[in-house]
């Protein structure tokens, strides 16, 4: 008797330490960041990794959950790991972006990271904040719903698919970046895009490696896609097969049927693929959209091969999907305004409504003199900039959040404006030169807890007009209205869809057009608003929204490992 009871406690013991093992392996992740060699295009070249995995490795939690990932720097430069989509509420100091809420983790250097995830479902994904190491650092974050709980708002799917879309350098990116830098001009464009770390069949020495997706005919998959391009919005399409999207940038949506979806840089999007064509091989591609080709861009394809399982002779070569043309901007923009939250019981819609905090801001690129006696190759001989409200936003040389918690002065100033500091006609097709010259400032903008946010942006005609991808740290948000051409403050809101809008975390925000946002400030910290273009942000079109501690929710204290300035 005495025994059995013994060997009882001595299984239990066995069975507890498993499954404590278990556990923490499930919420403990180890990055390394390392070198490792890639052969794409025929040639060779080192690029930075997690892991030594190109994309990156997929996180998967469940709905609500708190992780750790321990980033440890093995290779030559500065980095920091962003979380891209997930709120971290009240805890910006494992946000990542440089500067912003911490100092790179310097070469040796290592940094524990809490991941606190709330609200968001569906596909999100990390990436490196650093310089423009993203282009091979970054990998998908999976969100499942809650164990035990209600389970996806759509039917099960036979399989889940990660398809991260990229773009590739022949040359290393930090000298890509480096050398756009020093020239003052637009760096070099990509030598291709890239399905799951691979360009595909329409490019040199690629057709073996091409991404394959075997798929059994009558069974569903669910594409959980990531646009990881450092400086595209793309078309993708499957040939003869739709894509119903039921989620967004982390959040469920009402399901929407399209032979084509477009993604901006920096945007997720959960698309399921009904496997319900006669049995063959069919192209999957992607390519650019860009609503002025005037300012030069990547104009190749990518493309990737859905198979189906089963004995059948099968076509020459797959067919190709209709992608729509690189500067067709109705499909781009039609596609991106049908989506809809899903605003059900479990999802609801809360659009605030009465706002306390309204921010109009101007997204322009813009031209620097060229100073000293050296050449510059942005237009007629300047140096391209970019800005938010005519502000080029220049980093400090410690990071804003530390700034803030601890109260030291000059890092930043508190006075980004609220509305633009020159009005003229926005997108008018010739602009006087002057309005090309923006000043340099670290310039953020407080906000009390619980206002009531909005903004617009709006695109400018100065130097370029561009679509801009704006991404904001710390929250998602609902896109209320868009459109082209300037704002009209009296007319437009009127259109405002304050029932059902998209909630994301990134919006296009149309070159020569505009768009309104709106959010609850209920997330203390320091968050990063920013063009996910990284020319652009390089370029500095970006600024801070410091939210202030309210009653019940307060900035967390930092971790003791924060990396040193
Ligand atoms: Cu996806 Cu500030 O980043
Ligand atoms: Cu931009």
């Amino acid at each position: 008797m005495l025994f059995s009871k013994k060997t009882l406690v001595f299984k239990i013991f066995w069975v507890l330490l498993f499954f404590s093992v278990h556990c923490l392996a499930a919420t403990h992740h180890h990055f390394e960041v390392v070198e490792a060699p890639y052969t794409r295009l025929c040639s060779k070249k080192k690029i930075l990794t997690v892991n030594g995995q190109f994309p990156g490795p997929a996180l998967h939690v469940h709905h609500g959950d708190t992780i750790y990932v321990t980033v440890h720097n093995k290779g030559r430069y500065n980095i920091t790991i962003h979380w891209h989509g997930v709120k971290l509420t009240g805890y910006p100091w494992s946000d990542g972006p440089e500067y912003i809420t911490q100092c790179p983790i310097q070469p040796g250097g290592k940094f524990r990271q809490k991941i606190i995830f709330s609200t968001e479902e569906g596909t999100m994904w990390w990436h490196a904040h650093s310089d423009w190491s993203r282009a091979t650092v970054h990998g998908p974050i999976i969100v499942y719903p809650k164990i035990n709980g209600a389970g996806y708002p759509f039917s099960k799917p036979h399989v889940e698919v990660p398809i991260v879309l990229g773009q590739w350098w022949k040359k290393d990116v930090m000298d890509v970046l480096q050398e756009a830098i020093i020239s003052g001009g637009d760096p070099k464009i990509s030598d291709a895009l890239t399905i799951n770390g691979q360009p595909g069949d329409l490019y040199p020495c690629s057709k073996s490696e091409t991404f394959k997706l075997n798929v059994d005919q009558g069974k569903s998959y669910l594409l959980r896609i990531v646009n990881a391009a450092l400086n595209n919005i793309l078309f993708f399409s499957i040939a003869n097969h739709n894509l119903t999207v039921i989620g967004i940038d982390g959040s469920y949506t009402k399901p929407l049927t399209s032979d084509y979806i477009t993604i901006a840089a920096g945007q997720t999007i959960d698309a399921v693929l009904h496997a319900n064509q006669d049995l063959n091989h069919y192209y999957m591609a992607s390519r650019v959209f860009t609503s002025n080709p005037s300012v030069s861009f990547d104009n190749t394809t990518s493309t990737a091969i859905v198979q189906y399982n089963g004995n059948y002779t099968i076509s020459s070569s797959p067919s190709s999907p209709q992608l729509p043309y690189y500067n067709d901007t109705d499909a781009a923009y039609s596609f991106l305004s049908s989506l809809r939250s899903l605003a059900d019981e479990e999802h609801p819609v809360r659009v605030p409504i009465n706002i306390t905090n309204r921010i109009v801001s101007t997204l322009s690129i813009n031209a620097l003199p060229c100073l000293g006696n050296r050449s510059c190759e942005g237009p007629n001989g300047t140096i391209l900039a970019a800005s938010m409200n005519n502000i080029t936003f220049v980093n400090p040389s410690i990071d804003i959040l530390e700034a803030y918690y601890n109260h030291i002065h000059g890092v930043f100033g508190a006075d980004f404006p609220s509305f633009p500091p020159l009005v003229f006609n926005f997108t008018a097709e010739y602009l006087p030169l002057i309005l090309e010259v923006s000043k340099r400032g670290t310039e953020v903008r407080m906000l009390p807890f619980n206002s009531a946010v909005e903004v617009i942006f709006q695109g400018t005609n100065v130097v370029a007009n561009i679509d801009h991808p704006m991404h904001l740290h710390g929250y998602s948000f609902y896109i209320v209205g868009w459109g082209h051409g300037n704002f009209d403050k009296d007319k437009d809101p009127k259109k405002y869809n304050l029932i059902d809008p998209p909630f994301r975390n990134t919006v296009t925000v149309p070159g020569n057009g505009w768009t309104t946002i709106r959010f609850e400030a209920t997330n203390p910290g320091v968050w990063f608003m920013h063009c996910h273009f990284d020319r652009h942000l390089v370029w500095g079109m970006e600024t801070v929204f410091i939210v202030q501690d309210g009653a019940g929710a307060r900035l967390s204290p930092p971790p003791p490992d924060m990396p040193p300035c």
